[in-house]
């Protein structure tokens, strides 16, 4: 009945379950305790304590007296900072380098400067606060000039004022509409941008939370159903430095193979190795980049993890063999759920080694996924961990070096969706409830995975796909976004998703291209590949009730455009590979809203439908049918058109053609991007190095290009090859430097091609003080010059 409008009946209204919070009280006395300032109140006490100078960690305990144990999401070493305490009369002011906080001593409550004494964050109404639910809230005063991001993976716009979110990591088959708010993903975090500059808040409370930006105009919260009340905040200034300040607590990306960057074809499911061989050898016939291909559940033998069917599959290790010879790998699905069967070694191991979740009362919890009844590994074990890693050989063996891991919410065909939260985790002999555990499910898995494969690859980096996590998830696993379907509606809300994702510390995402459920088109795939060639992660995918959505489904007109994009990704990889690169030091996302860049320009505050990639490409997809222009916001600077050369100002609002082959792309005069050439897989030699100089006499161009061997972590060892170029115009002169910063590795091409575009009249060339006389104009402006690396 509440599917229909007898929900709204007015005898049904839903009367406000408002709860009262109560605050701590006053502070009756303070001690410091490792540099951590303990302030002891009527009801409860506050810990404060600088795990850097910008980063401010909080705990609220009403109970007792705090614990400083975090999630397992905080990897970050805290500094040993000592606090500058000031005591004042009616407050004390407890500071770093960079935050000042003031407490006030009656009605405790914090606010947070930064080192200008600008006010960051500042307690509201009964500011920290708890219930007799043990529930725990924190309302903090919102600014009319505040926008919020991050938060992780949810739907809606980019900006999420306005918006009441909740943690809780769901299997959402659908529906994906702004009314859902929670994904298959929980991030506790978001930034705050306020007049130009950022900080940001993570709440490290892994129980179910709830950020409320939108209930009233003037305060926001953040809520969790029990735990403490424990957060860091994040100095910012830059909206770029609180990614990277969040990104030093809970961890970065470790650089992904490059075979992960490139184009991965997936269905659910290709269910026989004839089909799996079919698909690639039509990839290969029409001469379409491949990467990977997945095998969904039809290759176990009855959803067996660690199983292959013999019938479907006899033959994987040879299977596998082949396709790695045609350059392309098999990324296979691996569910938590084991099927519960006496006969089945998985079972019979997790079951006489103690490795399931249990209740309290000893019976193993089994619930219902794809292979009926199952049980599920206590992941929070670091001993169940180091077992479900070692299974992982099974694929290892067979060749395989990347897996997805999908229905680790943990999903269970319940009511609830989940396992019962009284099952009891056994935390490596601290023991708590799924109620409290259940959003680190997801994560912790992702740590057996990675790390079991890590250690059967034998120095070849793992790559990983998780469908679930938290906080910290980017350590492990790169993030599809789940079960989208094939709406125009759906390509649009992956933009902001996969920005805030970003943002949120996840690097590496992407959604399902041409859509997961419901039939593609040519059309929508055609422009959802266009967006695909930009996603940090690039996989199309589809479900098996649906029309099937390779690239060559919808007839040749179709075809050529998503083959086009599909080389343009192998295109772009020499600048993605090194913003991957970034990401994984800096934690600076490589899809980015533009708010990120110039947190200073309204006009980018909730830009949802276009995006950066780096700091100077501008991609804006075409998200809607029978669409052939689209209006660009291209920010300050001056703009070149990627595909004819036309230069346009920012600052402003542009109407912008594309047909049916063109998405629009710009990028920032000034800016100097690397390129490859098209190649049927990353297994293919780069045999050409294209360095694109988008001139401009008004400063100096930069950019620092990054090469490795793509495969091994040699290059944590000092194997790779840095090398900055510079360009500087000075009326008709152009010198062109190149600073090799590290050549431990050398790249496989031995040529460079430095294109100039938008060309003065009569231009000289240098490169390293050489005149370049072999220059070659070509059209559109253009100039190119030929140089060996040797000449670097
Ligand atoms: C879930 C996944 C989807 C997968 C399917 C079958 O719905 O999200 O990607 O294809 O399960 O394994």
């Amino acid at each position: 009945m509440e599917d229909t409008s007898f929900a709204i009946l007015p005898e049904n209204k839903k009367h406000g379950s408002k709860v009262n919070y109560q605050s701590l009280g006053t502070v009756k006395s303070y001690n410091i305790e490792n540099n951590a300032v303990v302030f002891q109140c009527d009801n409860g006490y506050v810990s404060i304590l600088f795990y850097r100078d910008d980063i401010v960690r909080i705990i609220m305990n009403h109970k007792g007296r705090p614990s400083y144990q975090s999630s397992f999401a905080v990897v970050g070493e805290r500094e040993q900072i000592k606090p500058h305490i000031t005591e004042g009369e009616k407050e004390l002011r407890v500071a770093s380098e960079k935050l000042t906080l003031v407490i006030k001593r009656d009605q405790v409550s914090i606010s947070i400067f930064d080192h200008h004494k600008k006010l960051l964050v500042k307690d509201d109404h009964v500011g920290m606060g708890f219930n007799d639910k043990n529930e725990v809230i924190c309302y903090k005063q919102m600014d009319a000039e505040d926008h919020f991001y991050g938060f992780g993976e949810k739907t809606s716009f980019l900006d999420k004022r306005g918006e009441k979110m909740t943690m809780w990591n769901t299997d959402v088959y659908a529906p994906h509409n702004p009314e859902i708010d929670s994904l298959y993903q929980s991030i506790p975090y978001f930034m705050t941008v306020r007049n130009g500059k950022a900080h940001g808040i993570y709440f490290d409370n892994t129980f179910k939370t709830v950020f409320d930006m939108k209930t009233s105009d003037d305060t926001y919260s953040f809520s969790a159903e029990g735990g403490q009340l424990d957060y860091y905040v994040f100095a910012g200034p830059s909206p770029k430095e609180v990614v990277a300040q969040f990104s030093e607590l809970t961890g970065k990306m470790p650089l992904p193979p490059k075979w992960a960057l490139g184009y991965h074809q997936s269905r659910y499911s290709y269910e026989t190795e004839e089909e799996v061989r079919d698909v690639v050898n039509t990839f290969k016939e029409k001469d379409i980049p491949l990467d990977a291909i997945y095998l969904d559940l039809h290759y176990m033998n009855g959803y067996r993890v660690f199983t292959f069917d013999e019938g479907r599959f006899p033959n994987p290790k040879k299977l596998l063999h082949d396709l790695k010879n045609q350059g392309v790998r098999v990324v296979p699905i691996v569910d938590p759920g084991v099927k519960v069967d006496p006969e089945y070694n998985i079972y019979q191991e997790g079951v006489r080694n103690d490795q399931f979740c249990k209740y309290i009362e000893g019976d193993i919890y089994t619930g219902d996924v794809w292979p009926g009844e199952s049980a599920f590994p206590d992941f929070t074990n670091s001993e169940v961990r180091r077992w479900w890693g070692k299974n992982h050989q099974f694929y290892s063996d067979l060749g395989i070096e990347g897996i997805w891991n999908d229905m680790n919410e943990p999903a269970v065909f319940n009511e609830t969706k989940t396992m019962d939260i009284k099952v009891m985790h056994d935390n490596d002999g601290d023991p708590k409830t799924h109620r409290e555990l259940h959003n680190l499910y997801g994560l912790l898995m992702g740590e057996a995975t990675y790390e079991g494969m890590k250690n059967h690859l034998k120095g070849n980096r793992p790559f990983l796909l998780t469908r679930a996590g938290f906080a910290g998830v980017q350590r492990y696993a790169a993030v599809w976004t789940g079960d989208n379907r094939s709406f125009w509606e759906h390509l649009q809300m992956a933009i902001p998703m996969c920005m805030n994702l970003g943002i949120s510390g996840v690097p590496f995402c992407g959604p399902d291209v041409g859509g997961f459920a419901h039939d593609s088109n040519g059309q929508l795939l055609a422009r959802w590949t266009q967006f695909g060639t930009f996603t940090p992660f690039f996989r199309n995918h589809s479900e098996l009730n649906s029309i099937h959505q390779e690239p060559w489904m919808f007839g040749e007109k179709y075809e050529a455009v998503v083959k086009k994009y599909i080389q343009e990704r192998y295109v772009w990889l020499p600048y993605l590979y090194t913003l991957f690169q970034e990401a994984s030091v800096t934690g600076e996302p490589v899809m980015r809203p533009l708010v990120l860049e110039y947190p200073n320009d309204k006009n980018t505050f909730n830009l949802s439908d276009q995006f950066l990639i780096g700091a100077d490409v501008l991609v804006a997809p075409i998200t809607t049918p029978d669409t052939y222009h689209r209006v660009v916001y291209l920010p300050e600077g001056n703009w070149v058109n990627y595909w004819t050369e036309v230069k346009l100002e920012g600052g402003k609002h542009h109407l912008v053609q594309a047909a049916l082959d063109i998405l629009p792309i710009f990028v920032k005069e000034g800016s100097i991007l690397t390129h490859g050439t098209v190649k049927s897989s990353t297994e293919a030699k780069e045999t050409e190095l294209k360095v694109h100089i988008y001139v401009t006499d008004e400063e100096k161009s930069t950019f620092t290009y990054y090469e490795d061997d793509g495969k091994s972590f040699e290059y944590e060892r000092g194997s790779f090859y840095q090398c900055r170029f510079e360009a500087k115009l000075e009326k008709n002169r152009l010198d062109i430097l190149t600073h090799v910063e590290h050549d431990e590795y050398q790249p496989e091409w031995k040529n460079a091609v430095f294109v100039i575009h938008g060309i003065v009249e009569d231009l000289e060339v240098f490169v390293n003080g050489n005149v370049q006389n072999n220059s070659k104009r070509l059209a559109d402006n253009k100039l190119e010059v030929k140089l060996g690396r040797n000449e670097f």
